[in-house]
C-alpha cells in the first residue's frame, strides 16, 4: 500500500496526538498521526467506499423492472447517490496518502472486504423496499456515529452521506408501508422479504464486541464512538417498533422485550453464515466481483479519455503561461 513517507512515531508526538483525541479535536490530513491510526482508517474507509459501490448492484438489478415511473426515478436517484458516497469516501481515503487506483485494484483482486450485506440477492421487488428500510436504516445508525469520528475528512463525508441515507431509509419504509397495506399478496411479499433481510442486516454491524479485533483501538482513537453490539441494539430497538407499526413480524422466535433495559433482545445470530459471506462464499460474492470487474474493464475508455483531456488542458495551460512570459 502506498502511503506518505512514514514519520517515525515517537512518544512525545503520540502523547500530543492522544491529548488531542481526548480533547475531541478533529485530526486533519496534514496533522501528525500514528501510522497505525492511518492504516486503520485506510482499512475501514476503503472497505466502506467499496461497500457503497458494490451496494449499487443489488438494487441496480431492479431499475429496469420498477413498476411505476415514480418508483423508477426514486431507485435511479438512490443508486446514483450510493455511487456518489463511494466517491466521497475514496476521496477521504486519499487524504491519508493512499492511491484510489490501488484500493480499487484490491477490490477487483478479491483482496479487499466490503459489507457482507451486498452478497445477498434481490429476489423480489419488495427487496428494494426492504433494503432502503433495513440496510440504509442500519447504515444510518452506524454512520451517524461515524459523523463524530476523530478523522475530519471521514466525519465530514459522513454528515453529508447521512442526509442522503435518511432519504433512502424513508423511501424504503414508505415502500414497505405501501406493500404491507396493499393486497394480501403484496403484504406476503413484504413479509417474505423482511424474513430474508432481517438477519443479514443485523450482521452488518460486525461481530460481537468480544470477537471484534479492531474495536478497542478504533474506540481509543475516537474513530468508533459506539461498539458493534451497542449500535446493533440501537438498530433493533428502533426497527422493531417500525415492524409492529406495519403489522409484520421479524423471523426470530426468541425475540423478547427486556423491561429492565428497555431493549428488544434477539435470538442468536448465525455467525457461521456471517463469516462464510465475509470470506467470499456468500450467495452472490462471485457475481458481485464479476460485475465490478466487467464495469471496470468496460469503463477503461472513459478513464483514458478523462486522462487525455486532463493532459491536454495541462499542456494548453502551460503553453498559455509560456506565451505570457
Ligand atoms: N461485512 C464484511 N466484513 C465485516 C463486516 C461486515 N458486515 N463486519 C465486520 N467485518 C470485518 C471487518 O472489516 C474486520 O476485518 P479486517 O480486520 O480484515 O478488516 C473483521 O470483520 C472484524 O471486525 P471488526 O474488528 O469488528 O471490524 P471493525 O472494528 O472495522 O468494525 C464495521 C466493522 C462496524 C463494519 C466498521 O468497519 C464500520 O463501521 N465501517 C464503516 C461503515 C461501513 O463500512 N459500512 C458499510 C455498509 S453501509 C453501506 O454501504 C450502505
Amino acid at each position: 500500500m502506498t502511503t506518505q513517507t512514514p514519520v517515525a512515531d515517537d512518544a512525545a508526538r503520540l502523547a500530543a496526538f492522544e491529548a488531542r483525541i481526548a480533547a475531541d479535536e478533529s485530526i486533519e490530513p496534514k496533522d501528525w498521526m500514528p501510522e497505525r491510526y492511518r492504516s486503520q482508517l485506510i482499512r475501514m474507509m476503503s472497505q466502506h467506499a467499496h461497500s457503497e459501490v458494490v451496494g449499487m448492484l443489488p438494487e441496480g438489478n431492479w431499475i429496469t423492472r420498477a413498476p411505476s415511473l415514480r418508483r423508477k426515478m426514486i431507485l435511479l436517484a438512490k443508486v446514483q447517490d450510493e455511487g456518489g458516497h463511494g466517491l466521497y469516501i475514496y476521496c477521504g481515503t486519499e487524504t491519508l496518502g493512499v492511491d484510489r487506483q490501488e484500493l480499487v485494484q484490491q477490490l477487483l483482486d478479491g483482496k479487499a472486504k466490503y459489507s457482507s450485506i451486498f452478497n445477498y440477492p434481490t429476489l423480489s421487488w419488495a427487496d428494494i423496499g426492504a433494503i432502503g428500510w433495513l440496510v440504509d436504516g442500519a447504515a444510518i445508525v452506524n454512520q451517524t456515529m461515524l459523523a463524530k469520528a476523530s478523522y475530519g475528512p471521514y466525519a465530514r463525508a459522513m454528515v453529508r452521506i447521512c442526509k442522503e441515507e435518511n432519504f433512502h431509509k424513508k423511501q424504503g419504509y414508505e415502500f414497505m408501508v405501501t406493500l404491507a397495506r396493499g393486497t394480501p399478496a403484496q403484504k406476503a411479499m413484504a413479509q417474505e422479504s423482511l424474513n430474508r433481510w432481517w438477519w443479514p442486516s443485523l450482521m452488518m454491524f460486525g461481530p460481537h464486541d468480544a470477537d471484534s479485533p479492531n474495536s478497542d483501538e478504533l474506540k481509543k482513537w475516537g474513530v468508533k464512538r459506539k461498539s458493534n453490539d451497542e449500535l446493533r441494539q440501537r438498530f433493533v430497538n428502533l426497527t422493531i417498533a417500525q415492524v409492529k407499526a406495519i403489522d409484520l413480524t421479524v423471523p426470530d422466535p426468541d425475540l423478547r422485550y427486556d423491561e429492565a433495559s428497555g431493549d428488544w433482545i434477539t435470538g442468536p445470530i448465525d455467525w457461521d453464515e456471517f463469516w462464510r459471506v465475509v470470506k467470499g462464499h456468500g450467495p452472490c460474492n462471485s457475481e458481485r466481483l464479476g460485475a465490478r470487474r466487467k464495469a471496470h474493464d468496460e469503463g477503461r475508455w472513459v478513464r483514458d479519455a478523462a486522462m487525455a483531456y486532463a493532459e491536454k488542458q495541462q499542456r494548453n495551460n502551460r503553453e498559455t503561461t509560456e506565451r505570457q512570459q
